[in-house]
């Protein structure tokens, strides 16, 4: 055991969701947490908040007898005070403004596109061994971002989308047939905006699929709730989602620091011969992958109906539209 060394795992903006990420990891001892944020200005002070919250959190951590460092760094807005990154096994990017009622994800792109820029800069001189999970929205237009700017292997970098897409649809059925979530298998694809794609041909409640177990209108109103999930909860709330967003980053970090080789659906870039089958070209969109130590490994091939595939590539799309939007305003 002399070599033992527990995995690091830097967060970039301790807002919402990369608090609740951070206290998963810390929940289930995965791996020491450095957290990096911003200074909050606030009347005539400066508060260093993120040192408070690494701080509270280790606290939190002595109470219930874990043993995780949590560290908690200021950085500035051009990019200073990244060496911490530096050792981190995973870094995951939660930095940017999060939705506002009204708001689409997209209304986010250029202000988001400008953080993920400096951040993915500092990752790739600090960390360049990392597995990158991207958070911040849009998501899809952002992961691609992060691919592009910190010129990783595509496998190193992935967004969280799917995961919780997923969470919510099984969340709706879950609710309608009061049956255990562990029972169901289903995946939602594509960008994650309001065109996702729960993929209902390759869905099923203990091997029984979901067009027999619902009929044809409840099953809309169940993918219509899935697909407004995050906006459902940002008119309720003021601001986005933070509880199953974070559940679903811890689950992702948990993935590959156990080299768990969990298929999950991922924001990932599409090339090759995977890019033929989903006639998906240069774009990182949710597709099921498989997920270990070195980031996602190989997507998954679903066959998709011809309903599915109309939605895909409607999903697509729009998905491209962002990238190209970024392209031409030379953000990257
Ligand atoms: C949501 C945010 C994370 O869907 O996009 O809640």
């Amino acid at each position: 055991m002399a070599d033992y060394k527990r995995p690091t795992v830097s967060i970039v903006g301790a807002g919402n969701v990369g608090e609740h990420v951070a206290n998963l990891i810390a929940i289930k001892e995965l791996a020491n947490i450095k957290l990096l944020d911003l200074p909050k200005k606030a009347e005539d002070r400066v508060f260093e908040v993120v040192k408070g919250k690494a701080l509270d959190m280790k606290q939190m951590a002595s109470a219930i007898g874990v043993d995780v460092e949590i560290e908690g760094y200021t950085v500035t807005a051009d990019g200073q005070g990244y060496e911490p990154l530096k050792d981190s096994d995973i870094v995951i990017i939660t930095a940017g403004f999060p939705r506002k009622p009204g708001m689409s994800r997209d209304d986010l792109l250029s202000a988001n596109v400008n953080i993920i820029r400096t951040v993915s800069e500092r990752i790739a001189l600090y960390a360049p061994n990392a597995v990158v999970i991207v958070v911040s929205n849009p998501v899809d237009v952002l992961t691609y971002a992060t691919l592009k700017i910190t010129k990783f292997p595509k496998n190193k970098v992935m967004g969280m989308a799917g995961v919780l897409d997923t969470a919510r649809f099984k969340t709706f059925i879950s609710k309608e047939l009061k049956v255990s979530v562990s029972n169901i298998n289903c995946f939602v694809v594509g960008g994650h905006g309001d065109e996702m794609v729960p993929l209902i041909s390759a869905s099923n409640v203990g091997g029984i699929p979901l067009t027999k177990l619902f009929s044809k209108e409840k099953l809309e109103e169940i993918i219509k709730r899935t697909k407004f999930g995050g906006g459902e909860i940002v008119n309720l709330m003021g601001t986005s989602a933070y509880h199953a967003p974070g559940a679903s980053v811890a689950e992702m970090v948990e993935t590959v620091l156990k080299d768990k080789k969990q298929i999950m659906p991922c924001s990932v870039y599409v090339d090759g011969e995977d890019a033929r089958f989903y006639e998906a070209y240069d774009v990182c969109v949710g597709l099921p992958v498989k997920v270990g130590a070195h980031g996602w490994e190989e997507i998954l091939k679903v066959e998709l109906s011809e309903e599915e595939r109309a939605m895909w590539h409607s999903s697509v799309k729009s998905v491209k539209e962002g990238i190209e939007r970024i392209k031409e305003l030379k953000l990257i």
